[in-house]
């Protein structure tokens, strides 16, 4: 017996079943490579659902963590420490709000410096923001749902969202979430939601009345397949959220932090949220998630209206602390729009009768199949060393870190056609 199959034989026994079971067995990783438990190597090309942002074992990561958890691994939130403060800081520069430039360095002699870049136009975005630390994306959603509610009274019960939409498993993020087949076993839920198809400007427009409180929505659907909004659509949701006196949240849980080639995915429309959640990529595999208030719906929440114990932890913020230092430093952004044109370009050039085309954008990809086999062709590259994921029943998602070289993209590509040639032909 490998130590693949002892160890799926003692997690069937001691682990629930929601999962089914895992076919991979990760000892260790480094970069964009992961080790099985039998020594098997794989190009990472899925990060952990969109979460190890550098890859694995980046040093900057190692040394962050390494070194908070030596400091102070826990505070509890009776108790503040500088890295959740640093960390909500950081986003709120990065969001636009608090977006002041730097005094330029005195020169020391020389010649003088260069002209300190001058800030360019006011970045879409509010001016104001505040921000909650949660674990998870579904408990950032929870308290964006919390804040909703506080917000907009008991008046307004009804909250909008997509079909195909996934918000996360907790009660009220499963009452958002657009997928039937997974939200319909748990009902009924306390929340009144009104779905309406992703992507129609007119149907959201329809439904986002004086009974809304809020409108909840991914900019690319994630879990859903990676169904990018078409362009104009979170702007008519903010016209339509404004009409109605209504709340916009913007869940990029999977979306930001890099992943399209840019911070915020919804920063390439010009739309400024209320209210924005954020997880997985923050993180860089460390649990952390965020809700973001802008304008007065940052200090929504009165003393002690919501919290948790492990909420801003000093471990996973010096993480994500290290993972924004990281993005900027190494000018990933750049580098996730390049390498992710590079992969689609390089799997749109591949003619097969499996696949239909690719989506998405940046680092965040979708092969979209002419047929419901995308387990077979997760199986098949998984044979062939590449750790993919089937997304929907024929969507295969590319999710790889943000610091994928252009060496390693160009690795799949030529091993993609011998990999789809693997699955029975439609
Ligand atoms: C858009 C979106 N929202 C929420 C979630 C839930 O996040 P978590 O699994 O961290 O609770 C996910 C997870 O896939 C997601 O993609």
């Amino acid at each position: 017996m490998s130590q693949t199959e002892a160890l799926q034989k003692r997690f069937g026994a001691a682990l629930m079943p929601n999962y089914g079971m895992p076919p991979v067995a990760i000892g260790r990783g480094l970069g964009c490579r992961v080790w099985d438990e039998d020594g098997r190597e794989y190009l990472d090309l899925i990060a952990g659902i969109a979460v190890s942002s550098l890859g694995h074992a980046h040093p900057a990561v190692v040394e962050a963590v390494t070194r908070q958890v030596a400091a102070v691994a826990h505070t509890s939130n009776l108790f503040l420490h500088e890295r959740e403060i640093e960390l909500a800081e950081r986003l709120l520069c990065l969001l636009g709000g608090n977006d002041t430039p730097q005094t330029p360095p005195a020169p020391r002699g020389g010649p003088p410096p260069p002209p300190y870049p001058r800030p360019g136009p006011p970045r879409p975005g509010p001016a104001r923001g505040r921000v909650f630390f949660a674990n998870s994306g579904t408990e950032a959603n929870e308290a964006a749902i919390k804040l909703v509610r506080r917000c907009q009274g008991p008046g307004r019960p009804v909250i909008v969202a997509a079909e195909h939409s996934f918000h996360g498993r907790t009660m009220g993020s499963l009452a958002l979430t657009g997928k039937e087949s997974i939200r319909a076993p748990f009902g009924p839920f306390g929340l009144t939601v009104r779905f309406v198809p992703f992507g129609d400007a007119g149907a959201l427009r329809a439904a986002v009345g004086p009974d809304c409180a809020a409108v909840f929505l991914e900019p690319c659907l994630g879990e859903g397949g990676v169904v990018p909004a078409p362009e104009g659509y979170l702007r008519a949701a903010r016209e339509a959220c404004d009409r109605a006196g209504a709340m916009l949240v913007i869940d990029e849980i999977q979306s930001a932090i890099g992943r399209t080639g840019a911070w915020f995915a919804h920063q390439a429309e010009g739309v400024r949220p209320d209210v924005l959640t954020l997880a997985k990529g923050l993180g860089g595999g460390l649990p952390i998630g965020a809700c973001v208030g802008f304008g007065d719906y940052g200090t929504g929440f009165a003393k002690g209206d919501h919290g948790s114990t492990f909420g801003g932890n000093p471990v996973a913020c010096a993480a994500a602390l290290a993972v924004l230092g990281t993005i900027e430093r190494d000018g990933l952004l750049a580098r996730v729009a390049a390498t992710g044109e590079r992969l689609a370009a390089g799997i749109d050039a591949v003619r097969h009768p499996l696949v239909a085309g690719v989506r998405g954008r940046g680092l965040w990809l979708a092969v979209v199949l002419t047929v419901p086999r995308a387990a077979d062709l997760e199986a098949a590259a998984r044979q062939a060393g590449f750790l993919v994921n089937a997304v929907q029943p024929d969507a295969i998602r590319l999710a790889p870190p943000l610091i994928l070289a252009p060496a390693e993209a160009d690795e799949f590509l030529t091993a993609w056609p011998a990999v789809l040639d693997q699955v029975e032909q439609p």
